[in-house]
């Protein structure tokens, strides 16, 4: 196909060949299929924040770092260098959670290149090279379900290991390689430590893989993954090699006041979220 513009300057740098077609285009970017030498390789592209949805809502970027101070009053102060030092740390954060994964033993695609907001990394594919299916467009016996559900909740515990909450998991973004699940789209990776909606993202992460898996193995539906995970990982216990059991026993002690207050404060921020992502879609 003819290069779309956003991947001229790649092509001039010598960094992609020839684009050969365009995956599914997201929400947020466009991923092409393009050959690099005798690679195959994939290309994303992040649109514009204008043209983007939500996950840039407060809750996702809070303390995520910035390098300097000048950088950090503009973007609070919303001036044109904010927006665009803001849209970089945007998208180079998708980079940074793929680097920081990958070392921490997490199957995500293996990133080669970032340049002029394109991302190149590995394609991720089936047995037959063509580009991996996502899960959502497969359908599976109760046991592939358990088999994947629980590999997932492997990777899912290695990447809070390392710090790191998805922040957007769900059958839409993982794929379906040749090798068994991938984990992708990461730019709205949550600092597991820094963030105050750490427990409330793992929890719906986890809660939208069982969901998903518990269409064809419906014991996964009432497994209790999530708070088992989060508790662990509270009390310093949480390991790469820790076996989960799903189940989960809520200890029946007194109300913590600041905790419940939280979840109401959550329950708004997401509700403020969704009304500005409605707004913004319109
Ligand atoms: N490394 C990859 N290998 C193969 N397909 C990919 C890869 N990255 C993305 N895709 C395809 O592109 C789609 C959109 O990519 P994604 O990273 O989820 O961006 P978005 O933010 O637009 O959802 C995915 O659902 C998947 O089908
Ligand atoms: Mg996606």
């Amino acid at each position: 196909m003819k290069a779309p513009q956003r991947l001229r300057s790649l092509i001039e740098e010598g960094l992609i060949d020839t684009v050969v077609r365009q995956l599914m285009s997201g929400k947020e970017a466009m991923v092409y299929v393009v050959r690099c030498g005798a690679e195959t390789r994939c290309a994303k592209v992040y649109k514009e924040a204008t043209q983007r949805s939500f996950r840039q809502a407060v809750d996702y970027t809070e303390n995520r770092k910035v390098k300097n101070t000048r950088q950090a009053r503009a973007m609070a102060k919303g001036t044109r260098f904010g927006r665009e030092a803001q849209e970089a740390a945007w998208q180079s954060a998708e980079v940074d959670a793929l680097y920081r994964l990958a070392a921490a033993g997490v199957r995500v695609p293996r990133p080669l290149n970032f340049h002029d907001g394109v991302l190149l990394m590995e394609l991720v594919t089936d047995a037959h090279g063509d580009a991996a299916p996502r899960l959502n467009d497969v359908a599976f016996m109760p046991e592939q379900a358990r088999t994947h559900h629980a590999a997932l909740m492997t990777e899912v515990v290695r990447m809070l290991c390392a710090g790191v909450i998805h922040g957007d998991l769900s059958e839409f973004n993982v794929l379906l390689a040749a090798d068994g699940p991938v984990i992708i789209d990461l730019p709205q990776a949550v600092d597991a430590a820094g963030n105050n909606h750490a427990q409330r993202m793992l929890l719906r992460d986890v809660a939208n893989l069982g969901g998903f898996f518990g269409r064809f193995a419906p014991e996964l539906l009432s497994a209790q993954f999530g708070p088992e995970i989060w508790a662990l990982y509270e009390r310093g216990l949480l390991q790469p090699e820790t076996v989960l059991t799903g189940r989960f026993e809520a200890r029946l002690g007194p109300v913590n006041v600041a905790d419940v207050l939280r979840v109401v404060d959550d329950a708004r921020a997401e509700e403020k979220a969704r009304l500005l992502r409605l707004q913004l879609a319109t």
